[in-house]
């Protein structure tokens, strides 16, 4: 099944991640189906944080995908291919985002769309995940300073079905690499639109802070930063970014 071709729409979900999950429990839900709502009581973030939203002003959007037969080491591939999705959609609207690792998408320096990917893995495969996507649409005052929107960027209103639809026709081509297993072009996509990647700047991992390059991206998604000559791998919680005021 397409991508989309099943969409289910409420006024108010505590999370469409939450919601999904739900259905997949029950048994109730194919591969493909999206899910949104105009608001959530309890949307969530990465790592346990919170993900608010004026209520119909933004997309939240759940994608269920079950793969045919993609390996847990191949499952950074998912975060590329949501990521280059919203990178691709924002392009073509005029605007100009990139996806600071490992998949938040920023323009300007500000937070314009964040992903919550959950896998279901059975013996080493993903039998099945559940792709979250918080998009700012039409919002445009933030209690995050560091937060941005399509409207604000264009200073057009945009209608969250265009911008659904956009983003679902993005999906369903990016989707054909996946069921190729074609993982190096989405990857190298992916380190197109990758913030920093080639360029000095400023990071603190345990050891304190540095100027490093970001080199790529390894095989399991770890981060490669060029720390004092030497090419370094961080998970999410070993690195931070820093600005230079930091
Ligand atoms: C982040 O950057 O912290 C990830 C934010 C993900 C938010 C979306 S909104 C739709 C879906 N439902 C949720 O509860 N979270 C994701």
């Amino acid at each position: 099944m397409q991508i989309g071709q099943k969409i289910m729409r409420f006024d108010r979900v505590d999370s469409t991640n939450n919601y999904t999950a739900n259905l997949l429990k029950e048994g109730k839900i194919v591969h493909g189906t999206v899910i949104m709502a105009d608001t959530q009581t309890a949307g969530r973030g990465q790592r346990g944080t919170n993900w608010t939203s004026n209520a119909g002003e933004n997309l939240l959007f759940s994608l269920f995908i079950a793969p045919d037969n993609l390996s847990v080491e191949n499952q950074v591939a998912l975060t590329h291919f949501a990521s280059i999705g919203i990178v691709e959609v924002l392009r073509k609207i005029g605007i100009s985002a990139e996806i600071k690792w490992p998949n938040d998408i920023y323009v300007n320096q500000k937070k314009i769309a964040g992903i919550l990917i959950e896998n279901t893995i059975k013996g080493g495969i993903i039998s099945n995940s559940i792709i979250g996507i918080g998009l700012n649409v039409n919002q445009i005052h933030f209690e995050n300073f560091n937060a941005t929107s399509i409207k604000i960027e264009t200073n057009t209103f945009s209608s969250i079905d265009s911008i659904v639809f956009k983003l679902i026709d993005e999906l369903n081509t990016l989707w054909e690499f996946i069921q190729k297993s074609d993982f190096q072009t989405i990857k190298k996509r992916y380190l197109n639109s990758l913030y920093q990647l080639g360029t000095k700047a400023l990071y603190q991992d345990d050891s304190g802070k540095f100027e490093g390059v970001i080199e790529g991206v390894s095989e399991m998604g770890y981060l490669q930063i060029r720390k004092e000559g030497e090419l370094k791998e961080y998970d999410l919680k070993e690195i931070s970014f820093l600005v230079a005021s930091d």
